[in-house]
């Protein structure tokens, strides 16, 4: 004889505590089973008298079915449950923004650089590179600025520390180039003409630094060489990029100057139609015919070759184009500028 008043009350109470459907289902052993208290006292009935027999089958009976009832509508519950928490954890919110992935961008002045050889390749010439560090020699003898020249002191040069031998053969001397001329005569010392090419780079001059000056700056050369080579060509060359690069809002005019490698000598200045540079001349390049004293450093026979150089400030390229006031932001890796471009 089993309490089925006490057998319900805690089948009842260890239902309504189960979490899981493994939980149930050990209730479902335990109060159900083959060998649960009730299935084993539902069993035992066949050795009583058939009126008792009737009336405690009964009893057990109903409560078999309740719990019956009960367990199927937990297990209902729990795999409801259940399958709502998995919904929820597996959710994926498609009306979310997307989560923004952080990836680099190049430099402003690489942006310019590349727009700027881009112009250049189209127009035939090739890209040359040649070292910051140069020696007295490519940077301003070759190039007819002897020692004793005014025109030295228009470049303010850093030295680097050597023996006062090596300081004494301009060779040897080295310096962080002052201006990518430097690559004019390493260049035609293994090129011949016809050739033409702008040389990209990095120059190093000791000024004190304001919002259009800084130490480090970066240029580019042009050099064009050939037997023919005018300073219609030149001028030509440079009205074609000026328009390209600032897309025909420019005018170009050149005045009359002096630089110790050419002969003779220009600057260039350009001027806006519309927007920022509206009715400003600006100072865009220095350039000229070469000078056949630098032909004449690169060992070719006087008189042979005639041709245009030029030189450009690429960061004031890309200041003009993008409107920034002061070259010290090119420099300064602050990211909220940088993320602008
Ligand atoms: N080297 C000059 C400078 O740094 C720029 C320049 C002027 C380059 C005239 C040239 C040139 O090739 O012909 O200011």
């Amino acid at each position: 004889m089993i309490n089925i008043a006490k057998t319900e009350k805690s089948a009842l109470q260890d239902l309504s505590r189960a979490k899981t459907t493994a939980e149930l289902e050990n209730l479902q052993t335990k109060y159900l089973g083959r060998k649960s208290e009730l299935s084993l006292f539902l069993r035992s009935l066949k050795g009583l008298p058939p009126g008792e027999r009737a009336r405690s089958g009964q009893i057990a009976n109903e409560l078999r079915r309740k719990l019956e009832t009960e367990m199927g509508n937990k297990a209902q519950q729990l795999k409801e449950a259940e399958l709502a928490r998995k919904i929820e954890q597996e959710k994926i919110d498609v009306t979310a923004p997307g989560r923004r992935v952080e990836h680099g961008h190049l430099h402003p002045l690489t942006i310019v650089r590349h727009e700027i050889e881009d112009i250049f390749r189209s127009m035939g010439f090739d890209i040359v590179e040649g070292p910051e560090v140069e020696t007295e020699w490519y940077n301003f003898d070759a190039l007819n600025v002897p020692a004793d020249h005014p025109a030295r002191d228009m470049q303010d040069t850093f030295w680097l520390k050597q023996s006062p031998e090596a300081q004494k053969d301009p060779h040897t001397h080295l310096l962080p180039r002052t201006h990518t001329s430097a690559v004019q005569v390493r260049y035609m010392e293994k090129h011949q003409p016809p050739f033409r090419i702008i040389v990209p780079g990095k120059c190093f001059r000791n000024e004190a630094t304001d919002a259009t000056h800084e130490m480090q700056f970066h240029t580019f050369e042009g050099l064009m060489v050939g037997k023919d080579i005018s300073l219609a060509n030149l001028k030509g060359v440079l009205r074609f990029f000026a328009n390209k690069f600032f897309k025909d809002e420019v005018e170009v005019k050149f005045n009359a100057s002096y630089f110790p490698y050419t002969e003779p000598s220009v600057e260039v200045f350009l001027k806006g139609r519309k927007g920022k540079l509206k009715d400003r001349w600006i100072e865009m390049a220095g350039a000229g015919m070469v000078n056949q004293k630098v032909f004449q450093s690169a060992g070719y026979v006087q008189g042979e070759y005639q041709g245009f150089a030029f030189g450009m400030t690429i960061d004031r390229l890309a200041m003009f184009k993008y409107g920034i006031d002061d070259i010290r932001l090119l420099y300064g890796s602050d990211l909220r500028f940088l993320k602008q471009f």
